[in-house]
């Protein structure tokens, strides 16, 4: 359905759990956060209902995110079931690949249509520094099991000064020598990453037209979420920037959230949020359609990361979801 500002919203984002297997310091504090108590988080029949009438209110596609989804156990059969929903087009994933390689072969039998990999740094000390864990072999091995299925895949850098924006060109290559696309996302005020000063995408493009030329944009459809994309010849993928910052794409945000406790979402910058665990535990369907619904005229213009005090959104990026 169409929003209050003639946006059509087709698209939703799950986060199935807050739980999460790195600590990367921009998301989750080392200590770990205080997790959602069990019984509060939606089982995946509870997700399928909601997502079976989000499909009667124009949601199309899905994006499954965490915490780390994979840890959530059940995750691969979640996708099945939606998979099947009538009106459910595309289900995809962002992982940090940990526990890809284990998944790989049961994402691409179970149907997944995409999956993107978070993945900063090519220095394994570095990914040790950045994430807590020494687990830099295992994304990469994740990766390669990943590459071995017909499922298009993606890398998500998010760059922070000093410590790995120096590695635009390296992380770039990756789209060189793989089918694959490598994405720089601009660092977002929201949680620990409100302590960060961003990397403009801008600076970003700026070094790669300097050093390959100037690029092209690429206008095809790369997924369905906010990328600019750029080919680079004799690339096999492309670079993509995610610019919430610098390159404000409200204006075609076509997107609504849910937590893994319920809670409808309107904007990634705003704490407002709307409980549809009620309706789903009560089994009211139309209930469901019609929180949902609520939720999508609810959304606002845009976020306020130019204006930090207007950013009321305080929770840690992992009970978001990114
Ligand atoms: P696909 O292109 O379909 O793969 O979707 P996507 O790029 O939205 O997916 P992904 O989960 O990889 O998200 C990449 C980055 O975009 C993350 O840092 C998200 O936080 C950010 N992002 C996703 N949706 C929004 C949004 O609505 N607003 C803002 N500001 N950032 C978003
Ligand atoms: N700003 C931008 N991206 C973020 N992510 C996590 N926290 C932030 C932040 N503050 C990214 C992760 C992952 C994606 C889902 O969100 O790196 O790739
Ligand atoms: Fe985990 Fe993703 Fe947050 Fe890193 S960004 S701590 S991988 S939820």
């Amino acid at each position: 359905m169409t929003d209050n500002y003639g946006r059509i919203i087709d698209y939703m984002r799950i986060s199935i759990t807050d739980l999460c297997n790195l600590r990367c310091r921009y998301c989750m504090p080392a200590q770990g956060i205080h997790w959602l108590p069990m019984e509060d988080i939606l089982t995946l029949e509870e997700i399928t209902e909601i997502c079976r009438q989000a499909s009667k209110t124009g949601i199309r596609k899905i994006k499954i995110t965490g915490g780390e989804p994979l840890v959530r156990r059940g995750c691969t059969e979640l996708i099945g079931m939606l998979k099947t929903v009538p009106g459910i087009e595309q289900v995809t994933l962002t992982t940090n690949g940990v526990l890809l390689a284990q998944y790989a072969k049961e994402l691409y039998e179970k149907g997944l249509d995409a999956v993107n990999v978070s993945l900063d740094t090519l220095d394994k000390d570095k990914y040790a520094e950045i994430t807590g864990f020494d687990a830099f072999s295992k994304v990469m091995y994740g990766i390669s099991e990943m590459e071995k299925y017909p499922v298009p895949l993606k890398i998500n850098v998010v760059p922070h000064r000093g410590v790995n924006d120096n590695e635009w060109q390296q992380l770039t290559e990756l789209a060189r020598d793989h089918s694959l696309d490598v994405r720089f996302i601009e660092m977002m005020p929201i949680g620990l990453g409100q302590q960060f000063q961003p990397v403009s995408n801008m600076e970003i493009l700026q070094k790669l037209q300097k050093y390959y030329g100037v690029l092209k944009p690429d206008t095809r459809v790369h997924g369905n979420g906010p990328a600019a994309y750029y080919h680079i010849p004799g690339f096999k993928g492309c670079v993509g920037f995610i610019s919430a910052i610098h390159g404000k794409f409200c204006a075609q945000c076509n997107r609504i959230r849910l937590t893994s406790i319920g809670q409808l979402k309107p904007c990634l910058s705003y704490a407002d949020s709307i409980s549809v665990k009620e309706a789903v535990r009560n089994q009211q369907g139309d209930e469901v359609r019609r929180l949902i619904e609520q939720a999508i005229l609810s959304k606002p213009c845009g976020h306020s990361f130019e204006n930090p005090s207007a950013v009321t959104e305080m929770r840690e990026m992992a009970k978001i979801g990114g």
